[in-house]
């Protein structure tokens, strides 16, 4: 059985977070000298000499009703590269407890484990890049705090199979956290729909993908009330800056722009889909529910370079375990993904088909 307390770090649990400036007090007031901000001004612009909301109440209130779940049900982090983090910091104990991930995979969880001294175990996605869940449950030891699964997966572009995503969410006793980074561009729905049967369930989601907000880093964590409050507990106290704040608040008013451009973007996803095999150079395009492509060329460090020459800037993964010999191509606008294809097709003809 999942028990939260038992696998919160110690220091954690009994630690008390920092109380800001305007936590310790409540109420109506005009007049504000409790939080060394300047009261002249600021040279940025009208708001930005305070200090901003460190609980985001306005933004978690609006993602709540967009995302249909409760707002105490929301972390919001600097980027969902925040949230990672801080999962770490709350369950893994630096050099006792472990992370279990499953190549190849976003490369972040590796990074963090290692920033954070937690050990991590990792089992390879089989060659279709689905999880090999007996293999998963054996990897499991009393040390494995965290499940990271990333569904569509970066850089394989599929989704994984919700059968055994199910599995590992009723059989492992840590957290299992889900990176939905891509989850605009999917068929599948998100696994925030199921929080309230999983409370060892963590969803991540971000602003910087479909809704083309990676400049203002925000994130998404949704979890089990419990579990966010944890979250908030030992976050740094004003990781979402004032102007992201805002500007976010306003985009959120705009849905149907959100729901136009995903619409685009698949469109375009798919012509390449289609384009790509055509061209002599290209082995194999990977099904992709995000928006970008796995593409198995056969020379993928040359073509790599040469479409750098061509300043066409795509991502080399064939040193990757399971990615050997692919690039990952983000969807970019018509006119880019003509240029792309332009590019490939020459090269192929110069004798590298
Ligand atoms: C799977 C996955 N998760 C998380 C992130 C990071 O997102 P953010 O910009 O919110 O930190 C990325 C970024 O590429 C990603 O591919």
């Amino acid at each position: 059985m999942f028990n939260l307390e038992s696998i919160i770090r110690p220091n954690v649990l009994k630690m008390k977070p920092y109380a800001s400036a305007r936590d310790e007090f409540k109420g109506a007031a005009n007049v504000f000298l409790d939080a060394n901000e300047n009261n002249l001004g600021s040279l940025a612009g009208e708001n930005y000499n305070r200090y901003p909301d460190p609980h985001q109440n306005k933004l978690k209130a609006t993602i709540a009703e967009i995302k249909g779940v409760n707002p105490n049900q929301i972390f919001l982090g600097n980027g969902s590269d925040e949230a990672i983090d801080l999962l770490l910091r709350a369950f893994c104990t630096p050099g006792v407890d472990a992370l279990l991930c499953l190549p190849p995979t976003y490369g972040m969880y590796e990074v963090s484990a290692n920033l954070n001294d937690v050990h991590i175990d990792t089992v390879q996605l089989t060659p279709d890049f689905q999880i090999p869940v007996r293999e998963v449950m054996q990897s499991i030891k009393p040390e494995t705090k965290i499940l990271f699964i990333c569904s569509p997966n970066n850089p394989t572009g599929n989704s994984i199979d919700p059968e055994s995503i199910e599995t590992l969410l009723d059989n492992f006793e840590g957290i299992v956290v889900i990176d939905e980074a891509y989850i605009d561009f999917a068929t599948a729905a998100s696994w925030t729909t199921r929080l309230e049967e999983y409370p060892n369930l963590v969803v991540l989601q971000t602003f910087s993908k479909a809704w083309g907000m990676a400049g203002l880093r925000l994130g998404m964590a949704f979890g089990s009330e419990a579990l966010i409050a944890i979250l908030d507990k030992i976050k740094p106290p004003y990781n979402i800056n004032e102007a992201t704040q805002e500007l976010v608040l306003q985009a959120l008013d705009k849905t149907e722009v959100l729901k136009d451009m995903v619409e685009e973007i698949v469109q375009e996803r798919e012509l390449l889909v289609q384009a790509l095999p055509q061209l002599s150079t290209v082995e194999f395009v990977y099904p992709s529910e995000a928006n970008f492509i796995l593409v198995k060329v056969k020379d993928a460090n040359k073509l790599y370079n040469y479409l750098l020459n061509k300043g066409i800037v795509v991502r080399n993964r064939s040193s990757l375990k399971g990615c050997e010999g692919c690039l990952r191509i983000s969807v970019g606008t018509l006119e880019e993904n003509q240029e792309l294809l332009k590019a490939i097709e020459e090269f192929g003809s110069k004798d590298n088909g």
